[in-house]
């Protein structure tokens, strides 16, 4: 049998979500795992048959680290306790490109144990030391 968005939508409905976070989560790793990522228009029709607004399911999964949009790239900043200015770089992705980008989904994520080089971020799975908004900016802005 062939996977189903709206069927995994009902079926996790039943099971509680969206106000059941397990099962909203349960959903989107189904999704995911389905999809090889969440895609735009899977957040869209489950926050549409939820009811509830899509940013908050991209906030979720923003919050889990195994969670990630389709054909987006993905930032990962680090938040560790080491790494200066992190708090600076969060702000400005979110001050220049929104808090919903579509071109890329951002995650703060916890020390990379390289603390010695920071800033860390992480894009697309390679690791940037010492970054800055010039680097931000050149990694986001020619994709
Ligand atoms: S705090 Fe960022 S690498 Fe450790």
């Amino acid at each position: 049998m062939e996977w189903n968005l709206d069927e995994a939508i009902s079926y996790y409905g039943s099971q509680g979500a969206p106000g059941d976070q397990t099962a909203l989560t349960a959903l989107l790793k189904e999704i995911q795992r389905e999809n090889g990522g969440i895609p735009r228009y899977a957040v869209e029709a489950a926050a549409r048959a939820y009811g509830v607004k899509e940013a908050l399911l991209l906030a979720l999964i923003r919050r889990i680290p195994s969670l990630r949009l389709a054909d987006t790239h993905l930032l990962e900043i680090c938040c560790g306790p080491n790494c200066p200015r992190k708090r600076n770089l969060a702000e400005f992705v979110e001050k220049t490109w929104g808090t919903n980008p579509k071109k890329f989904t951002v995650k703060q994520v916890p020390c990379m144990r390289l603390c010695g080089k920071g800033p860390n971020i992480r894009w697309d799975g390679t690791l940037y030391h010492q970054a800055d908004e010039a680097l931000l900016r050149k990694l986001i802005e020619n994709v």
